[in-house]
């Protein structure tokens, strides 16, 4: 079948108030009407996600922004004109007719414009706004090929739209733009200095005061194995260790060892961080396909996008000691 006969089926379903299987250079969502607040409901219930966890309204230009936000601030424009479309999630004060649904009961909304050809012709073609979450059950690692979203959710959804796999595959970052003082509030695909020299004020971090944004919550984005982090220099201690306790285990990596016992099954990442973020989730899944009780994930540095890398990570690891 081709795209555009697969896009006006995911159309017809999305407009009758099904839930549909995104791709987004991110990672792929489970997309549906978000003015049509039964159909938004449908995305909770295949998640697992709590109801007050509010989702990311999907949209295809920014002309299409004041249907959702009362607030277009000059930060926004700014931000707009610089990054969309693209991996980018802006928090703006919600417009009064956003369905609650929508926003978890918040005064905000969440607003991206992504990038991806299949998802910007989808968005094209609904002429609306697509609430998404990442397509996985809650808590668990984001889906990065059309095949996750088949492992996780099956028959259980009528249509998954294949566009491949994820160019940037770890989620957008999400900047809040609804107070007078712009904050990161997760890490992602458009870096801080990015931001920073956009704005040209600070965005520091912020963590969330509540625990109403999932992705940021201390324990996300856990495979089944237990995931165990160290600096790379450490490898060969720490699998020496785990060698003891009788773990099968999987060594995540862009750096093979030159002695690796044959019980450790290494996962190699690219070298460059960028690769890193890429390929991580398929390489934590890996893990769970090999059935190791652990996986031993090497850190990058922080700059660029290491911060969202190590952000995930460090969730992941704190899901398995919980
Ligand atoms: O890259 C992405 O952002 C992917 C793709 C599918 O677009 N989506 C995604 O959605 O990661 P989800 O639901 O897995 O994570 C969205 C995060 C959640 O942590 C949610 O709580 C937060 O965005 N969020 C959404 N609306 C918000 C709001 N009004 N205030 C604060 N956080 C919000
Ligand atoms: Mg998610």
């Amino acid at each position: 079948m081709s795209t555009s006969v697969q896009i006006a089926q995911a159309v017809a379903l999305l407009k009758s108030g099904n839930v549909v299987a995104i791709p987004t250079e991110t990672v792929y969502g489970l997309g549906a009407d978000a003015s049509n607040p039964d159909a938004v409901r449908k995305i909770f219930a295949l998640k697992g996600r709590p109801a007050d966890h509010p989702l990311i309204v999907h949209l295809h230009d920014a002309g299409q922004l004041t249907r959702w936000t009362a607030d277009v601030t000059k930060q926004v424009i700014k931000l707009s004109a610089k990054f969309w479309p693209g991996p980018l999630t802006v928090i703006l004060r919600r417009a009064k007719d956003v369905p609650l649904e929508v926003t978890g009961g918040l005064d905000t909304v969440g607003l991206r414009i992504p990038s991806h050809p299949v998802a910007r012709e989808l968005l094209y073609e609904f002429d609306g706004g697509i609430a998404a979450p990442s397509a996985n059950r809650f808590g668990r690692v984001s889906p990065t090929t059309a095949q996750h979203v088949h492992e996780e959710f099956g028959a259980e959804l009528p249509m998954i739209l294949d566009g491949g796999p994820c160019s940037v595959g770890v989620e957008s970052t999400i900047v809040d733009l609804s107070s007078d003082a712009p904050a990161i509030l997760r890490p992602g695909g458009i870096t801080r200095d990015q931001l920073e020299s956009a704005l040209g004020v600070a965005v520091p971090f912020r963590a969330p005061g509540n625990v109403r944004a999932p992705g940021t919550l201390e324990a996300h984005y856990a495979p089944r194995a237990q995931v165990l982090l160290c600096a790379p220099e450490d490898v060969s201690n720490r699998l020496a260790s785990l060698q003891q306790r009788k773990l099968a285990v999987a060594l995540i990596s862009w750096q093979k060892p030159a002695l690796l016992n044959a019980s450790v099954s290494y996962i190699p990442l690219p070298a460059d961080v960028e690769g890193q973020a890429r390929e991580l989730y398929a390489a934590l899944r890996r893990a769970d396909e090999l059935r190791c009780d652990a996986a031993l994930v090497t850190l990058p540095d922080a700059a660029g996008l290491g911060a969202a890398v190590i952000d995930r990570l460090t969730r992941a690891a704190a899901s398995s000691r919980s």
